[in-house]
């Protein structure tokens, strides 16, 4: 009887005990989040994490409906970004195996030979390519940024989201910048340093017609990316080759401090192999899509601006399809909005961090502050 009567009172006690210590915890927490805070802050911990299960692992779907998930999206990207280095290891070592940039992106001397043939990327059926000792000549001697892992990498795809989105400062800011197709560079939107960036052999042909007449439009072209390396798939498809070496040698002689370099067609079918054994079946990937491939396998941190490929945006507003025209995309070739759900996915599982939002401003920042 005084025994379970001293247990009543020792549980009444440790009732009162615990009870004060959440009231002390509340107590003094006031100063940076009231209770109401924590919980709404909790309560917002649990639907990121929702969301980040959500998106590793949501598939690709034959068509996406961007409305049924831009809720979601919308919510997700103003998740903080959880990075996951082991994941992203992982994903360098299986790119490595399957592809190996780091030896083989591009043709270079080195791994070359100057009576070598060259396989076409897309077609067995055409004859291949029979290296002569006068472009070997031309080559590189090595990949140009050979031996040492790039830092943090930013890759800026065409995406008409990019406009206005004042993220020219936080891209400039990476230590090696990836563009295609030549396009536009400004400071507030896309920013101005460029590493890397792609030719199209389609665009050489249409719009850098009579090359070794002319090339002063395509030299002022390059000319706003100061040294950095072009690089152009001249061995994807037959019709690329002739324009693709006339760019080189015209290039070459006019402005040698700026390199061209063609992409070794071995590695591109290697990509595309590891990707369709992903379940990525599309005619041939995005130029877009092979070189965030090749950022994963060859940079530290890699960021994804400007892939976007629907007509609106999260706060559904329409965007243009690319930021600098009135392009539209072409649908027989891409399947970008497939590429963009393993984006996302990446993303998710913390091996890249896609862009989507306007670039902080400082109102955005102070928002964050208070
Ligand atoms: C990071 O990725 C690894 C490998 O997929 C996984 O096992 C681990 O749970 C992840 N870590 C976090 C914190 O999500
Ligand atoms: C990449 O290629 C180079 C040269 O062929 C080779 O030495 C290296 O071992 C390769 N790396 C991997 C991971 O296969
Ligand atoms: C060519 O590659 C081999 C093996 O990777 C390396 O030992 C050699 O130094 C390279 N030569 C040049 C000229 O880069
Ligand atoms: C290429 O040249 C090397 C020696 O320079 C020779 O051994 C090889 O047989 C040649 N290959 C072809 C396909 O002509
Ligand atoms: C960008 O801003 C300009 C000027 O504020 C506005 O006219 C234009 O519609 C905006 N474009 C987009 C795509 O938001
Ligand atoms: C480009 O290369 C030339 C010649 O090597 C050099 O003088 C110039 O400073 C370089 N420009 C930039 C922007 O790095
Ligand atoms: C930067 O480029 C974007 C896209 O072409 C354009 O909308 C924007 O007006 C440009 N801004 C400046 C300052 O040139």
């Amino acid at each position: 009887m005084e025994l379970a009567f001293l247990q009543w009172i020792f549980r009444l006690l440790m009732v009162l005990i615990l009870f004060q210590g959440v009231c002390v915890m509340f107590y003094y927490t006031p100063n940076t989040h009231s209770s109401r805070d924590v919980m709404t802050e909790t309560l917002q911990q649990l639907h990121c994490a929702k969301l980040r299960q959500k998106f590793s692992v949501i598939k690709p779907a034959k068509s996406i409906v961007l409305k049924s998930f831009t809720q979601d999206l919308s919510d997700f990207m103003n998740c903080p970004y959880k990075s996951n280095q082991t994941e992203r290891e992982l994903n360098r070592i299986r790119l490595q195996f399957c592809c190996n940039a780091t030896e083989t992106l591009m043709l270079t001397k080195n791994n070359t030979a100057d009576n070598q043939t060259i396989p076409y990327e897309t077609t067995t059926k055409k004859k291949p390519f029979q290296m002569t000792a006068a472009l070997h000549s031309m080559l590189p001697e090595d990949i140009p940024w050979s031996g040492r892992r790039l830092g943090r990498c930013a890759v800026v795809g065409s995406g008409g989201i990019l406009k206005n989105s004042s993220c020219g400062r936080e891209i400039d800011s990476a230590d090696f910048v990836i563009r295609f197709n030549l396009a536009a560079v400004n400071d507030s939107d896309v920013g101005m340093k460029t590493d890397l960036v792609t030719v199209n052999p389609s665009q050489l042909r249409s719009v850098y017609k009579n090359l070794e007449k002319n090339p002063d439009p395509l030299l002022k072209r390059v000319s706003v990316y100061g040294n950095a390396t072009l690089i152009i798939p001249a061995f994807a498809y037959t019709f690329c080759t002739t324009n693709s070496i006339k760019a080189l040698k015209v290039l070459q002689s006019i402005r040698p401090q700026q390199p061209v370099v063609f992409f070794s067609p071995s590695y591109l079918r290697m990509l595309d192999r590891f990707w369709k054994g992903r379940g990525l079946r599309e005619v041939r990937l995005s130029t877009g899509f092979m070189l965030i491939s090749t950022a994963m396998e060859l940079c530290e941190h890699v960021h994804v601006y400007g892939f976007w490929p629907f007509g609106s945006d999260l706060q559904e507003r329409p965007v243009p399809y690319h930021y600098y025209d009135q392009g539209t995309p072409s649908r027989h070739m891409h399947k970008m909005p497939e590429e963009f759900v393993r984006l996302l996915q990446l993303h998710s599982q913390g091996v890249l961090t896609l862009h989507l939002q306007p670039c902080s401003s400082p109102g955005v920042d102070l928002e964050n502050h208070l």
